[in-house]
């Protein structure tokens, strides 16, 4: 389904690293990371590197980011992380449109399975997921090495 679109202030593009410090300030108001020191200007720029069209941000007309996705394409699946929209930003159709925009870049690299992870209490994402048509995987558990 088509996403509605970004809000009228607001452009959606690639990370770049200078980017880092707002990118975290709104995955810490998100909370999507414990602390910065969780995640690395090194390890974005990794990351940046590896799939330099998969990681985008949203940045509205005062410089702020507010909203972010960042791709995976392992050769396997495509993967959807760090969806976020800052608080004043949401229901207004933000997050699908980043969806969307990432769900295109993850299939034209190849991917034709596009897989989340989504926290079973997150209802607003497991809404949102829904209702771009993404379906639930209630047969697969989740395992991990190293911290939960
Ligand atoms: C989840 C999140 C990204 C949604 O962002 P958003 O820009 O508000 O989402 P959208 O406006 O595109 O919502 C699209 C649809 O998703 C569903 N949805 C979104 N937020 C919802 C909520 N709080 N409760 C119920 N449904 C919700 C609705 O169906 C909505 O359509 P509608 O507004 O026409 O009813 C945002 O709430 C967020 O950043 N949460 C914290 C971080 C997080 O949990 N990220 C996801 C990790 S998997």
């Amino acid at each position: 389904m088509m996403a509605d679109s970004v809000p009228y202030n607001a452009r959606i593009r690639e990370f770049k690293l200078s980017d880092y410090d707002r990118v975290i300030s709104l995955w810490l108001e998100c909370n999507l990371i414990r602390s910065k020191e969780s995640l690395s200007k090194e390890m974005l720029r990794i990351e940046t590197e590896r799939n330099p069209r998969l990681f985008l941000v949203c940045e509205d007309s005062s410089g702020r980011i507010i909203g972010t996705v960042v791709g995976a394409w392992d050769g396997w699946r495509g993967w959807i992380y760090k969806l976020a929209v800052a608080k004043d930003y949401r229901r207004g159709g933000l997050a699908s449109r980043l969806v969307d925009e990432v769900t295109n870049r993850l299939r034209q690299s190849g991917a034709q399975i596009i897989r989340g992870y989504v926290k079973k209490e997150n209802d607003a994402s497991l809404s949102l997921f829904a209702k771009l048509g993404f379906t639930r995987m209630d047969d697969v558990v989740l395992v991990t090495l190293g911290r939960q």
